[in-house]
Formats: C-alpha cells, sequence, structure tokens
C-alpha cells in the first residue's frame, strides 16, 4: 500500500508542480537594443542574409514592427526609449527650431539641445539607472543630451561628420560595447545605433543594388556581434534586440510626375508665412502669419492629390501627431513616392521616408534572441512603442507612463510575460491553488504512512519519505 501510493505521488507530482517550474522572467540578463538606421522590414527578401537567418531560427522574427509618425530618425528612436508616440514624448522632428529667431538646428547639432530631448518623457537609460542597474549608449540618438540633469552614464557621442558607413569601425564599436562595456564594465543595458542602411537608401534607392550591399554589411555585422557575445561568454545572458526606426520608399520622378511644389500652387505665397519647416522629404510644417491660417489652409487643401493637409487639431488620430506646442498649425504629409517642395524642388534623394505609418514601406524591422525570447518563432507586426514596455520586464525594471504595453509582446517570451518574483493575482493563484493540492497530498501521505507505520512499524521508510517530500516543498517555495 504505502509503496503504490509512494509511486503515485511521485509520478503524479512533476505534472502538479509543472507550472511552478515554467520560466518565467528573472529581469537580470543582460540587454542590447540595437538600431539600424531604415532597415525596412523586407530588406532581407532579395539578398542571401545567412546570419538574419541564423537569428530568426535561433529566436523571434516579426513579419514588421509599425514605427511612429513621423517616421523620422530622432523622433522614432526616442519612442523605442520611451515607448511614447512622439506627440507624448515632444521629440517631433530632426530638426530643432525656433518660430521667433527662425533658427533650425539639423540632426546632428540637435543632439546637443537638452530641453528639446528632455521635456517630461525619461528614457529607459535613465529610468534603469535610477533603478539601480548600469547603463550605456553608443551614438543612439538622443544619447548626448541631458534628462532632469542626469545622463546615459556610459556613453559615446559621434562626432560631427562621423562616418556611419565604415564598417572596421562598426566592429570595433561592436568590440566596445561587448568587451568593455558588458563585460569588463558590466553593464546591465546598451543602446547601439548603425546609421545603415538608411544613407545608401537616401542616395541610391532602397531597389538599388548599392542598398543590398549595405544589407549584406548589416548581415555580416549581425553575425559579428553573435560571434564577439559568444567569444566574450555573454550569449546565454544576453537578450539582443535589432530593430529599426523606419523603412524608406522610392522617390518617384520623370514625365507624368507631378511634383509638390508648395510656390507653384495658385494662391500660395511665402508672404502668407511667419516660419515653414519644408524641404525635408515628404513632411513640412507651416506657421502662418497672424490672420493667415484660413486662407493658407484652404489655399493648400486639395491643391495637389498626392499632398495631405491638416490643421494640427484635425490630424487623424491614429498618427498621433497632434498634441503637443512643438507641432506647427499646419502639418503637411506627401503619399508616399513624393516628397514636399517650398520654392524649388532641390531634394536629389532616390529614396525617402517620413511617410504614413501605415504605408508598408515605412515599416521597420525586428529580430531578437537570446534567454528570455522563444526560438524559431514569426509574430506578428506591433507598434514600436511597445518595444519599451518589453525592454523595462526584461529588465526587471517599473517603467514609466508609457504608450505600449506588454500584452502586445509578451508572446515573444518564453515567460509569456511572468515576471520571477512577480505578485500577480493569476500566479498568486497558482502558488495557492498548489499549496492546497501540495497541502493535500501530505495530509493522504501521513495518514497514509500513519496506518502502514500502525500496521508493519516501518519508521524508517516513512521518514525518508516525509524528508524527501518535504524537500520538494521547500524548494519550491523558493522558486516562487
Ligand atoms: C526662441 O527664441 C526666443 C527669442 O530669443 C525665445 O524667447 C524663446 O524662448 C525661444 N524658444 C525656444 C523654443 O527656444
Ligand atoms: C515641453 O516643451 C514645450 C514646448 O517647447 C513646453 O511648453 C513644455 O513646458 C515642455 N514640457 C516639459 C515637461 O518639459
Ligand atoms: C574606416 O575606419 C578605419 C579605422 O577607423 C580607417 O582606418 C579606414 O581608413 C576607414 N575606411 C574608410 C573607407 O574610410
Ligand atoms: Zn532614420
Amino acid at each position: 500500500m504505502l509503496l503504490t501510493i509512494s509511486l503515485w505521488l511521485f509520478a503524479v507530482s512533476p505534472a502538479l508542480f509543472a507550472p511552478v517550474k515554467e520560466p518565467c522572467t528573472t529581469g537580470r540578463n543582460k540587454l542590447l537594443l540595437i538600431s539600424f538606421d531604415g532597415f525596412r522590414w523586407d530588406y532581407d527578401r532579395d539578398v542571401d542574409t545567412p546570419n538574419l537567418d541564423k537569428m530568426a531560427q535561433d529566436g523571434v522574427k516579426a513579419t514588421y514592427v509599425i514605427p511612429p509618425y513621423i517616421t523620422i530618425t530622432s523622433p522614432s528612436h526616442f519612442t523605442l526609449l520611451t515607448g511614447r508616440y512622439i506627440e507624448n514624448h515632444g521629440v517631433i522632428h530632426n530638426i530643432w527650431f525656433n518660430t521667433t529667431t527662425q533658427e533650425k538646428k539639423q540632426y546632428y547639432m540637435a543632439q546637443f539641445v537638452d530641453d528639446y530631448w528632455d521635456n517630461g518623457s525619461l528614457p529607459i537609460w535613465i529610468t534603469a539607472q535610477r533603478q539601480g542597474l548600469k547603463t550605456g549608449s553608443l551614438h543612439f540618438p538622443g544619447t548626448a543630451a541631458t534628462y532632469q540633469n542626469e545622463r546615459v552614464r556610459v556613453r559615446e557621442v559621434e562626432s560631427q561628420f562621423y562616418d556611419y558607413t565604415n564598417e572596421t569601425d562598426w566592429r570595433a564599436n561592436v568590440d566596445k560595447v561587448m568587451g568593455d562595456w558588458f563585460k569588463m564594465q558590466d553593464l546591465d543595458f546598451v543602446s547601439l545605433y548603425f546609421g545603415e542602411p538608411d544613407q545608401t537608401g537616401h542616395k541610391f534607392g532602397p531597389d538599388s543594388p548599392e542598398r543590398r550591399d549595405a544589407v549584406m554589411k548589416v548581415d555580416r555585422t549581425i553575425g559579428y556581434i553573435r560571434d564577439t557575445a559568444q567569444k566574450h561568454g555573454l550569449a546565454d545572458r544576453l537578450n539582443i534586440i535589432i530593430t529599426a526606426d523606419h523603412g524608406m520608399t522610392t522617390v518617384l520622378r520623370g514625365t507624368g510626375i507631378k511634383q509638390i511644389i508648395l510656390s507653384q500652387i495658385p494662391g500660395f505665397s511665402f508672404r502668407d508665412i511667419k516660419f515653414q519647416l519644408l524641404d525635408y522629404g515628404p513632411n513640412g510644417m507651416l506657421l502662418p502669419k497672424d490672420g493667415m491660417l484660413e486662407k493658407v489652409y484652404s489655399v493648400l487643401k486639395g491643391a495637389h492629390p498626392n499632398l495631405h493637409v491638416y490643421k494640427k487639431e484635425d490630424m487623424p488620430a491614429r498618427l498621433h501627431y497632434s498634441n503637443h506646442p512643438r507641432i506647427l498649425p499646419l502639418v503637411l504629409y506627401a503619399d508616399p513616392g513624393y516628397v514636399i517642395s517650398g520654392l524649388l524642388p532641390v531634394q536629389t534623394n532616390k529614396g525617402e521616408h517620413g511617410f504614413d505609418n501605415q504605408a508598408l514601406d515605412m515599416k521597420a524591422f525586428f529580430r531578437a534572441v537570446g534567454p528570455d525570447f522563444h526560438k524559431d518563432r514569426v509574430v506578428g507586426p506591433f507598434e514600436t512603442v511597445n518595444v519599451y514596455p518589453l525592454m523595462c520586464h526584461l529588465l526587471g525594471i517599473k517603467p514609466e507612463v508609457n504608450d505600449g504595453s506588454l500584452d502586445n509582446t509578451r508572446h515573444l517570451l518564453v515567460s509569456g510575460g511572468q515576471q520571477c518574483d512577480s505578485k500577480e493575482p493569476d500566479q498568486m493563484s497558482i502558488v495557492i491553488g498548489l499549496g492546497a493540492v501540495a497541502g493535500f497530498l501530505v495530509v493522504v501521505f501521513i495518514i497514509v504512512s500513519s496506518y502502514n507505520i500502525f500496521k508493519r512499524n516501518r519508521t524508517n521508510t516513512r521518514n525518508d519519505l516525509k524528508a524527501e517530500y518535504e524537500d520538494k516543498i521547500d524548494s519550491k517555495q523558493t522558486i516562487m
């Protein structure tokens, strides 16, 4: 009798305890967030990419991810770092501007305007640092700025005329992040930025052989990143997320293409405009002079079949690009393939981004690999506001208010998004349930054992088995 019950107990108990042993996110693994600027979601379709393919086998691949509107570099990267839509984090353009002084700062110089970046949303570095983690950032947009008097502690900001395309430099940067930062300095989180294939996509267009070469270069680098992690013994405690800020689409030119040149629109006059942000690809913003808003709006609205013109407050809500004082009263954007010019068609790029984030060509790629991610799993699209809560979960830190949700990415994780020390009700009920089952089994066990002891007086067996059983209960409690 005793033997039967014992065997039964040991046979059944693993199944009963299985939910407890289900993996949870420890929050102890390191995390590397990598952005390859302008890596469109489908760039691996016409190029041989053995390292990206291997990474997909070993990890998670999203069909694509949806960047926020406006689909340009600084705003979209800051969404990755904060989980906020652009109207909420305030980095509304690559260009910093002052409508009073007419001053503009281009992408690089705008990196150093602290109060442009520090507009109420904290990037993940600062939040992680405040919760005791060590963070670093290399070339990632937003790295140079100070947030509420705090900066990412370990950082490297590129020089003004940095060559973003040099593969030798890329490898040196990878060596620095893996060897110096993760291994030697034991950082917990690093963001790492590469300026390609964006630059090549702009210059030669997304369908060019040059762009395909740039993708091969990215692929080699991804192989190098994973090899370097392995070499430093980091691979099994490092999660790696690789994504991008936006895609790229071909700029249409030639006969039959009616260009969007505002000065050629009947009734439009720059004399009615106090400040303009034009000639930056497919996007524009205008501040009309006092009393001129309605006139400028009615002149531009419907003036070109591929030009969208909105009063700021009428911007489609799905774009989340309306509710911020920096957004100017008139917002313009063009359909994919078109760019907006002020006086003359000065833009010579063959590829552009910045378009509606619904356009398929604006979607970005997303891959992840590491101990907390599923293997060989393809997942559907999600918005990049959700990367931030995912990263906070992986790092075991409490996120700031944000526009994303772990619910949109928990299926990427082995744990399903369950934190190991979580006190969430559903996990508590598992604990209580298992506790009750275990308690019941102990009672049954003791009764049966006592009965057998009484009958056969075999105390030794009883004590051994009981001790062993209590060990199991102890170890279960430790896991929780
Ligand atoms: C723009 O410049 C004016 C005049 O110098 C200044 O008062 C204002 O604060 C500036 N605005 C921004 C956003 O820097
Ligand atoms: C964000 O910037 C806007 C405009 O530049 C300013 O009015 C606002 O006070 C800033 N908010 C915070 C929290 O810094
Ligand atoms: C790339 O960078 C390396 C080291 O920084 C330098 O020696 C090399 O000349 C650069 N290559 C090009 C093509 O600029
Ligand atoms: Zn970009």
